[in-house]
């Protein structure tokens, strides 16, 4: 049997690149499934810290993730049978979850997890690696990017509407150092893939974000 193409759509960048917002957008005007794979390494986090386990236990956290229960319902997402869609975006999971991600076989279970999200008719993933470790044959290649003080009032503004307290100086040095670890560890650093369409989205709002990825997706279909 031949196997049919399912075209993926990768949307990378750093923390607060606004990736999350617009790639569920993409998908829902394309009529596409979505992949949150930062939610994964939040859920391993956040498992880890339910179950004590030590986040630099490496064998540990592979145990977790083999046995991790959870479930993405629209834009909920369940770990056990809870509802801990708001709870993994607190700025504890964020920094653990960038401090997890180094490690290859943590890397390599998600990775199973992740390619499995490729269903028809076709799947907006976002993340870090998407585009250049986990869908390397993405038929659309996007990496977001917006300046520093851009990213640090919207992550700011997203915290404090979920009911988190947070300063923005603190939340400042925490986005520096959660990009500086992404950036530079060894496995599948944040970088933009080859071929990728770059888009700086400090002066643009979500919609025009949203508009410019369709129109890419469309002039390249046709
Ligand atoms: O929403 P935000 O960009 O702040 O973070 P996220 O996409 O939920 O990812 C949380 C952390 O997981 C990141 O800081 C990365 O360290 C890690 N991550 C990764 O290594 N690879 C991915 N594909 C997605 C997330």
């Amino acid at each position: 049997m031949i196997k049919k193409y399912i075209p993926v759509i990768t949307i990378d960048g750093p923390t607060a690149s606004g990736k999350g917002t617009v790639a569920q957008l993409v998908a829902s005007k394309l009529g596409f499934h979505y992949l949150d794979s930062g939610a994964l390494y939040r859920l391993v986090t956040l498992s880890a810290i339910n179950n004590n386990v030590q986040l630099d236990n490496e064998l540990e956290l592979v145990i977790l993730i083999k046995k991790l229960n959870y479930n993405f319902l629209g834009k909920e997402v369940y770990l056990n049978g809870v509802n801990v869609t708001t709870l993994i975006r607190n700025e504890k999971v964020s920094n653990n979850a960038s401090k997890i991600a180094k490690f290859k076989n943590i890397r390599k279970e998600l990775f199973k997890i992740q390619v499995k999200f490729r269903k028809f008719p076709g799947l907006v993933a976002d993340g870090r690696d998407m585009g250049t470790t986990v869908f390397p044959d993405a038929f659309l290649k996007i990496f977001l990017t917006a300046d520093i003080k851009q990213r640090t009032k919207r992550r700011y503004k997203q915290l404090m509407q979920k009911g988190f307290s947070v300063s923005m100086s603190d939340l400042l040095i925490n986005l520096i150092k959660r990009d500086i670890r992404d950036k530079t560890r060894n496995l599948s650093p944040l970088k933009c893939p080859e071929q990728a369409h770059l888009l700086n989205t400090s002066k643009m709002n979500i919609n025009q974000v949203v508009n410019q990825i369709l129109d890419w997706y469309k002039y390249k279909k046709n």
